[in-house]
């Protein structure tokens, strides 16, 4: 199944369902909101989960990009992405978990063919402050699905403060062995879909409040299914990736597979955030995005660093620009790329010159990072990284 019929699929069950699209594109949050990136579907509906009536009712589905610097880290493995795509539904106080999970099994099973015993939920098993979710649990025994109680994993917030409830997540079991063992105790269970319950909203002191209407909040993510229907190992394999793993390879054969898929990863995502707008800069999104391509040169000129994002094609990033329904061209975007390219080239220059003196030849105390940092713009993983590499 292509991604396009993946979220037409998704889109259709619930739309004919009573559920409202509404639109889920760019990656800024609305004005006034403090974060940098939304990182999940419900971001924008905040007001609405806390009691606002939505003007397109109690029944909401959208597709909506996020992009989360939390897993930066983890990228490299076969399911984490820094910028992916999330299929969200909302019930503003309307329909309980119950339906909810019966509807993403049904979708799952039926709509998009996963057979369900390679299926497994957990839910929240209550602690000191709040009680078990025992209508998600019955759910689940009654759809013959396993589930596992749990506490911290099963308690989804978007931050210290704001709604906030149980879970109740959905995993596929992808590993070449009949399924064994629980979500918690097996990665091969991979996180797919998770339903959230949002009764509460915590406020600054910590006082856990029950919201006088109950909602739910789902978030499926687009590329994991996507790879479990596709039959890929990881999200890399899949079509949505196609362009990216084939051109980077052929043309700068990335010394492993975690570096590779560092290199795609961030470049798709740098092309998603460029396409909605930010720029290169010392701070916020500009500068989370020149993380992302100060990240991939890093990596890539750790090798060899006559290599430069100009030899790249502009295949990726239109098929990227796309995905994402974004309207910039791509060259507007690989001139963006280039010019950060050769700010840091000058930054690795100087960084060089200023390290080979005798004053940093031995270990790096905090005053030394603080000197490279405040009079050359040398930032600390820069320092390292240069140091680890000399030349
Ligand atoms: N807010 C939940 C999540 O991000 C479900 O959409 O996982």
């Amino acid at each position: 199944m292509s991604t396009d019929r993946v979220v037409r699929t998704f889109l259709d069950y619930f739309q004919q369902r009573g559920h409202r699209r509404i639109t889920g594109s760019t990656l800024l949050p609305p004005p006034g909101d403090s974060v940098l990136f939304t990182t999940a579907g419900m971001h924008p509906l905040t007001p609405h989960l806390e009691g606002l009536p939505h003007p397109l009712g109690r029944r909401l589905v959208n597709v909506q990009r996020c992009l989360r610097t939390t897993d930066l880290d983890e990228v490299g493995d076969d399911t984490h992405l820094t910028v992916f795509e999330m299929l969200g539904t909302w019930s503003l106080g309307d329909y309980g978990s119950s339906r909810s999970l019966r509807w993403g099994h049904d979708l799952l099973v039926n709509g998009f063919g996963v057979d369900p015993g390679l299926l497994h939920a957990t839910v929240f098993g209550g602690d000191e402050r709040t009680e078990p979710d025992t209508e998600s649990l019955r759910t689940w025994q009654e759809l013959g699905v396993p589930v596992e109680p749990t506490v911290e994993e099963n308690w989804w917030s978007n931050g210290p403060t704001g709604p906030c409830g149980p879970d109740s997540e959905i995993f596929v079991w992808t590993g070449d062995t009949p399924p064994r063992s629980t979500p918690t105790r097996d990665g091969r269970w991979v996180e797919v879909w998770n339903h959230v319950m949002m009764r509460h909203r915590r406020h600054e002191d910590g006082v856990l409040e029950t919201l006088p209407q109950q909602s739910i909040d789902t978030g499926l993510g687009l590329e994991r299914l996507v790879a479990v229907l596709q039959g890929k190992r990881s999200v890399f394999e899949t079509d949505l990736f196609e362009p990216w793993m084939r051109t980077v390879p052929s043309l700068w054969h990335p010394d492993d597979e975690s570096s590779l898929r560092l290199v795609c990863d961030h470049l798709r995502s740098a092309v998603v955030v460029i396409g909605d707008g930010v720029v290169p800069s010392s701070t916020g999104r500009g500068y989370v995005l020149r993380r992302l391509v100060r990240r991939v040169l890093t990596t890539l000129w750790r090798d060899d660093p006559s290599r430069t994002l100009g030899d790249l094609p502009e295949e990726p990033y239109a098929h990227t620009l796309d995905r994402f329904g974004q309207s910039g061209r791509p060259q507007g975007v690989r001139e963006v790329l280039l010019d950060e390219e050769r700010r840091f080239g000058r930054l690795v220059e100087r960084g060089r010159r200023v390290l080979s003196r005798p004053r940093f030849a031995g270990p790096l105390g905090e005053d030394d990072f603080h000197y490279l940092h405040d009079t050359h713009g040398l930032p600390r993983d820069l320092v390292l990284a240069l140091r680890a590499d000399p030349r």
